[in-house]
């Protein structure tokens, strides 16, 4: 997820009220297909091993993005060598073809049998977020294995969903599976630097190419567990839209002077003063008053305002560095297929989960720069997440359990082999 913003989860009380009765609605049309032709999420031993090996592997190639200007180049061609050697199959399957898009970012074409079928894409990014060793209980890329956990730098945040891809895409051809719908993947690099030089170029090269997406899946809401008090059974949120983000700069000037006689105010004074004043009134929160997509519309267009009244002080500038709306909400009815692709997947996988929800992303992602593919995009990592690994995602002891990464491979097995139904987006009302 894109710094500094980060999912708050806060939220999905309210939006478990709102929407707890959409979790009930029908399965998909077109199940007799899959029945038949079903490759079981069966992994041997030496799969097993295989699997969580090469997450570690890809946890140690540290693909930090630091700046726009500082990232680590080595790693991420580092990081391409890796995938070509740990998934072969992948990468020499007649009908897949590999892109290297903006010097480092990866785009998979998946050729499937149905040409009639609208294909989809499925979105991650492998860059990560620095992290210093200091609070870590193990070095953060070191990916080491200890007590049933991965630890390290983008285990969660997102090299957990680029390995898992590939990985169940490679265990599916390996058992010889032709898709019928045709899919994507695109992994990118800079995701944490916004995108600009990795899914913002796999996008314009789509567009170019004239290709409209069924639906996209990506990194951004999980299967929370324990973020709510009094719900103790985890429950699925999928993220039907983002907020819009907003970057200031807040610039005072003062007459200079020499430091034996300061003025009574300093300009450091004047903006600590402001800071500190924006600090003690965060914005307030609109999710649970109206209309969910009436608040965050009125969140984008309220912002600068707010934070003009609350600094109140003329001698402060603001200059808006960069800014983009929220993202338009993601349709999430019977007819939505990726959203009930989804649905279905996640109740197959975790039986556990009784309740799936459309939800918020607060963070921001590399989905945002496809909204000209589709208007149906997700945001939902198959991982159990608990409050704990939450604040590690940007943070520190990043880690994932082993079982719970074997999950996330199963669900996308599953999942792919899913979104090979007949089931067609058909058009329908973006309505709440
Ligand atoms: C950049 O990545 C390479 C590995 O690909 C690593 O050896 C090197 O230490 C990294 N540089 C920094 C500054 O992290
Ligand atoms: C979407 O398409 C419009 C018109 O071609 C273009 O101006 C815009 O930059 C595109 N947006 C993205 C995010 O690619």
């Amino acid at each position: 997820m894109g710094r500094p913003y980060v999912c708050v989860l806060a939220l999905a009380a309210v939006l478990l009220l709102v929407f707890a009765t959409v979790s009930r609605s029908k399965g998909l049309r077109g199940r007799e297909h899959q029945e038949t032709s079903r490759i079981p999420s069966q992994f041997s031993e030496e799969e097993r091993v295989a699997i969580k090996e090469a997450l570690k592997g890809a946890i140690q190639i540290p693909t930090v993005s630091l700046s726009q200007e500082e990232y680590n180049t080595t790693a991420l061609a580092e990081f391409g060598e890796y995938i070509h050697k740990v998934f072969p199959t992948v990468f020499s399957t007649s009908f897949i073809q590999h892109e290297t898009v903006g010097s480092y970012s990866h785009l998979f074409t998946v050729q499937g049998s149905d040409a009639s079928l609208q294909p989809y894409m499925l979105l991650a990014h492998f860059d990560v977020v620095p992290a210093s060793k200091e609070g870590w209980e193990v070095p953060p890329f070191s990916g080491l294995e200890r007590e049933g956990f991965i630890h390290g730098r983008g285990t969660l945040d997102n090299k957990n969903s680029v390995m898992a891809i590939l990985h169940a895409l490679e265990l599916l051809l390996i058992r010889n599976y032709i898709p019928r719908r045709s899919f994507f993947i695109s992994l990118g690099h800079d995701e944490e630097l916004s995108g600009m030089n990795g899914a913002q170029k796999i996008s314009a090269l789509l567009q170019a190419r004239g290709i409209q997406l069924a639906f996209i899946v990506d990194e951004g809401s999980f299967i929370l567990n324990g973020f709510i008090p009094n719900i103790k059974k985890p429950f699925a949120m999928i993220s039907v839209s983002e907020k819009g983000a907003i970057n200031l700069m807040l610039q005072v000037n003062m007459t200079p002077g020499h430091s034996s006689a300061p003025p009574k105010e300093t300009s450091i004074g004047i903006i600590a003063a402001a800071i500190s004043r924006l600090e003690q009134t965060p914005m307030p929160n609109m999710f649970g008053s109206g209309p969910l997509e009436m608040a965050v519309q009125q969140l984008a267009s309220e912002v600068l305002e707010f934070v003009k009244n609350v600094v109140a002080d003329d001698r402060v500038q603001f200059h808006v560095l960069n800014a983009f709306d929220p993202l338009p909400i993601s349709p999430f009815d019977d007819q939505a297929l990726g959203y009930q692709l989804l649905r279905q997947t996640i109740q197959s996988v975790f039986p556990e989960v009784s309740i799936v929800t459309p939800g918020f992303c607060i963070g921001n992602t590399d989905s945002r720069h496809f909204t000209n593919l589709t208007t149906d995009i997700y945001r939902f990592n198959p991982v159990n997440l608990h409050p704990e690994g939450f604040k590690s995602i940007h943070g520190i002891n990043e880690k994932i359990s082993v079982q719970d990464y074997e999950t996330q491979v199963k669900f996308i097995f599953e999942l792919i082999q899913n979104a090979d139904i007949d089931g067609r987006p058909v058009p329908h009302l973006h309505e709440l």
